[in-house]
């Protein structure tokens, strides 16, 4: 029997009438690392964003390790750790107390806790810049510092919105070894990448969503072998996207910024 960390059934975001994600219906098993790929705007982030409880589908539902996203909101948030582009951290704590106030909040017991961040902090390398403001770290050394958080709570379901955008390749590597151990240690990975290399290397399957819509889902040798022999996951990417630039705005940008 498969067991599935995550059950999408016919997911739906609208913003007022554009239509973010139509209808995903998908499955991540337990234990698997799962690509989602797609230009930009096609709804990746919207997508995690319902399946984390951060946004309310207009239709459909979803289960995360059985538990019904809508309902069972808390339920949920307690299993998942998300990582987003934007660093949680608060810049004039240390590394140290960020990871004390964000583990005080996961309700962590103290002595447990400093435990777990010694650990997270050795894991990641960061053992040495413990009592170092976080406004000094380079973005590398915070995106670093954001995964140590996000496993303080050792969640079963792991979240990453674009994982090493904007990183150097040592980093991008290192990174990309721990998320691999950390899978290996039994944790369920979700991950968006625009680099194709990443997705093909770090994903045992990967969705493609283009125009809120899911065009294909496998593994990827399956994906390309339908496209010849020799096919990357670069054409089967534009196999389904196109090649059409995508400059879509938010939405909400066309309402008059306050302020402003
Ligand atoms: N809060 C919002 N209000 C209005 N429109 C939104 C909102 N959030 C996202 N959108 C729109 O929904 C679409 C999908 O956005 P989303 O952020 O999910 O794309 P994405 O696939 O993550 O793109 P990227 O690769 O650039 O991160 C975009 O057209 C975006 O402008
Ligand atoms: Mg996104």
């Amino acid at each position: 029997m498969v067991e599935y960390a995550i059950i999408a059934d016919k997911l739906t975001k609208k913003f007022g009438d554009f239509v973010a994600d139509n209808a995903i219906s998908l499955k991540v098993k337990k234990g698997e690392i799962f690509g989602i790929l797609g230009p930009n705007g096609a709804g990746k982030t919207t997508l995690i964003s319902m399946l984390t409880t951060l946004l309310k589908p207009t239709s459909g539902s979803a289960k995360l390790m059985g538990k019904d996203v809508i309902k069972d909101q808390l339920a949920v948030r307690k299993m998942i750790g998300v990582i987003t582009e934007k660093v949680t951290m608060y810049p004039p704590l240390t590394a140290e107390e960020n990871l004390m106030f964000f583990g005080r909040l996961y309700g962590i017991e103290k002595a447990e806790l400093k435990k777990r961040i010694t650990a997270g902090l050795e894991e990641f390398q960061l053992t040495k810049f413990r009592n170092r403001q976080v406004g000094t770290f380079s973005l590398g050394m915070k995106r670093r510092l954001d995964i140590v958080r996000v496993l303080l709570n050792d969640p079963q379901v792991f979240f990453l919105d674009e994982p090493t955008v904007g990183l150097d390749p040592i980093t991008v590597a290192f990174i990309k070894k721990r998320i691999k151990e950390i899978n290996k240690r039994g944790k369920t990975i979700i991950l968006t990448t625009h680099i194709m290399q990443d997705a093909d290397e770090l994903s045992d399957r990967v969705a493609l969503i283009d125009h809120g819509n899911l065009m294909a889902c496998d593994v990827q040798s399956k994906l390309k072998r339908k496209l010849g022999k020799h096919a990357t996951l670069e054409d089967v990417f534009i196999h389904y996207a196109g090649e059409q630039l995508r400059d879509e705005t938010q939405k909400m940008e066309m309402a008059p910024r306050r302020g402003m």
